[in-house]
């Protein structure tokens, strides 16, 4: 019998429940043990449900796995979830409620005060959130989150500028890739050679998951950093990958090459525990004029690498430099395996 821990993806057959099959295949703590989708999917084979659209085939074992129903019932104890919002409300606190640890990706939950929103390099303290949650009390269960797919990224730039030197304001631009709209997603005739400046409440989640993410634990609480902070998305034709223009007003003085050696040398708990799904560079700085580019550098550090690049001088703040991350490995599904994994080095999975 495996000593791993058997898990569920809820979402399974989605854009990033694909994601979390190819990155728990080989993974050495868990073992997919249960999947779930719409009524769409429920009762066929894996392989026949879910439309797949990575470049690495279905898992064997996967591909003939039956999709259940998506209710707790003969679910395992820890549930990888891949819904969209609507329905991540009303299904990630049942599961949850039946004593289920809920790692999810969807909005739903990301901003209630109980529930914490972690990126274990910046900020793995907020999961003690966990231990105040009236589901954690009752029957064990409990639900964490990872953020938003651009959010991500940017947090990941800005913590090592935000622990050096402190942050004032931050402006970001986002180019945002096809693959994060799920599938099917955008239309192609929606953005061939176009650019849709407007995606859903994107701007909303950058602006109030960043402070969040940067906030500190004050007791039962995450009381949210007070930078300035005013987010613009798009969205581009790029498969996977969002680019992001960043510029940032910082509090204290800083020389470029300062500014790189914060990122090139940011490590945090993930790589001191050696968590799995770690990357050994968090943020890496490319000294290259035209890099970081979504077709080169997307794959770094098996996606879970934040690129960032062009640092200059910005005429209205301090500085300006464009941040690259995979949204569908750093923004999703890695996100959140990385997330399950701090769990386990915490002791919060049993
Ligand atoms: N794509 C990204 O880059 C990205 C990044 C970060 C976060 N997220 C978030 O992750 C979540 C999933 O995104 P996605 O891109 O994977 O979306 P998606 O491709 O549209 O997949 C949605 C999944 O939810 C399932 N589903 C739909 N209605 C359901 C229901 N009533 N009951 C149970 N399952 C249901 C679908 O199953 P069927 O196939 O059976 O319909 C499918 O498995 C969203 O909240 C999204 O905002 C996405």
């Amino acid at each position: 019998m495996s000593s791993k821990i058997p898990v569920g993806i809820l979402g399974a057959t989605g854009v990033v429940g694909q994601r979390f099959i190819q990155m728990l295949e080989r993974h050495p703590w868990f073992e997919v043990a249960w999947l779930a989708a719409s009524d769409r999917s429920e009762g066929k084979s894996y392989a026949e449900a879910a439309r797949w659209r990575l470049k690495t085939p279905i898992p064997t074992a996967v591909a003939a796995m039956r999709v259940s129903p998506a209710i707790p019932d003969g679910a395992p104890r820890v549930i990888f979830a891949a819904l969209d919002a609507g329905i991540a409300a009303e299904l990630e606190p049942r599961f949850a409620h039946a004593g289920c640890a809920v790692v999810s990706n969807s909005s739903a939950l990301r901003m209630q005060q109980d529930v914490p929103l972690v990126i274990p390099e910046v900020n793995a303290d907020h999961i003690k959130l966990i231990d105040g949650q009236t589901w954690r009390k009752q029957s064990g269960g409990y639900v964490i989150t990872n953020p938003n797919c651009s959010a991500i990224g940017l947090v990941l730039a800005l913590a090592p500028l935000e622990r050096r030197f402190g942050l004032e304001t931050v402006m970001a631009v986002t180019m945002q890739a096809v693959s994060g709209a799920g599938y099917p997603g955008v239309a192609s005739l929606d953005i061939l050679g176009n650019v849709i400046p407007y995606i859903a409440k994107e701007e909303e989640k950058m602006e109030e998951e960043t402070r969040k993410l940067l906030g500190q634990m004050n007791g039962t609480k995450v009381v949210p950093a007070t930078f300035a902070m005013s987010a613009q998305c798009n969205r581009v034709a790029v498969e996977d990958g969002h680019t992001e223009s960043v510029s940032v007003r910082l509090n204290r003085k800083a020389k470029p090459e300062e500014m790189i050696a914060a990122w090139n040398s940011f490590r945090a708990e993930p790589q001191e525990l050696e968590l799995p799904s770690a990357p050994k560079d968090p943020v890496v700085y490319f000294g290259a004029p035209d890099r970081p580019q979504p077709r080169f550098d997307i794959d770094l550090g098996a996606g879970m690498t934040t690129s960032v690049g062009r640092l200059r001088p910005c005429g209205v703040l301090d500085w300006k430099f464009t941040v690259l991350s995979h949204n569908t490995i750093r923004g999703a599904a890695g996100a959140a395996v990385l997330n399950a994994e701090l769990l386990k080095a915490k002791g919060y999975l049993g």
